[in-house]
């Protein structure tokens, strides 16, 4: 696997993005100290401070493009089962692939698609973990809901044992999926096992609006179905969970 260290970028997807355009191989991976400009979900940005992991890793084998969600969950199971498997960390998923200690958000995954007609000619699948961030790091007003593997363990990690770790979890599970035409049922089945809020209720945030109901499932397109007060059910593509109880 080729990997490309940096000490400080702009975000380590656009220079995943750079070198995908220079012809590189799959499975490159770009991870960098600091990230000035790093992006979250929904346009929002990412900080990204020394002591985190800022990894970004190039997919390039085709996928029809109504599949292409289906690498997001992907990598918030592997990113989970790292955490439990190799460091012994009780790791959830918050929908769609958020990655909580201890009801805490310490991870996010951001996967920015590069499709040509209904193929996806590839992913460029950005995790950043906040590993030894300290609690100046986080801003106040995250810190209800926002943490680092060190401050919820007390310990320090090696950023790239847990690299390595995630990656141990994704290879197989990905090339199982995508190469070997495995289903998406078996990485379904486990996300919902590990999903933080099944069965519980939630409040998910719908551009203006708020919707609450009972968590249900996911689908395999990653859509959020809910059941409401009045027992109808809907789907939801895409959203925020803003609350569960
Ligand atoms: C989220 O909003 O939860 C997703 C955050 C994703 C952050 C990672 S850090 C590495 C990669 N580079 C970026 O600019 N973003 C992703």
């Amino acid at each position: 696997r080729q990997v490309t260290h940096r000490s400080r970028v702009h975000s380590t997807n656009t220079i995943a993005s750079e070198l995908l355009s220079q012809g590189a191989p799959h499975g490159t991976a770009v991870t960098a100290d600091e990230q000035s400009g790093g992006r979250g979900r929904r346009g929002r940005s990412w900080i990204s401070p020394f002591g985190g992991l800022w990894m970004s890793l190039l997919l390039t084998r085709p996928l029809p493009l109504h599949r292409a969600g289906e690498i997001t969950l992907l990598a918030g199971v592997a990113t989970a089962r790292a955490l439990e498997h190799t460091f012994g960390l009780p790791a959830r998923i918050k929908w769609p692939n958020d990655i909580l200690l201890h009801q805490k958000k310490i991870c996010g995954i951001l996967a920015e698609i590069r499709a040509d007609g209904e193929n996806v000619h590839s992913v460029i699948l950005g995790i950043g973990m906040n590993v030894n961030l300290t609690e100046n790091d986080i801003l106040p007003e995250l810190r209800n809901k926002a943490s680092s593997l060190q401050m919820e363990t007390g310990q320090r990690f090696s950023r790239a044992e847990v690299m390595g770790a995630i990656l141990n979890e994704f290879n197989p599970m990905y090339t199982e999926l995508v190469e070997n035409g495995g289903g998406f049922a078996k990485v379904q089945e486990e996300w919902l096992s590990l999903c933080a809020h099944l069965g519980d209720w939630i409040e998910v945030q719908l551009g203006t609006e708020r919707k609450r109901g009972l968590c249900l499932s996911i689908d395999r397109n990653g859509v959020l179905l809910m059941k409401m007060d009045n027992g109808q059910e809907i789907r939801v593509p895409s959203g925020e969970i803003v609350a569960s109880e």
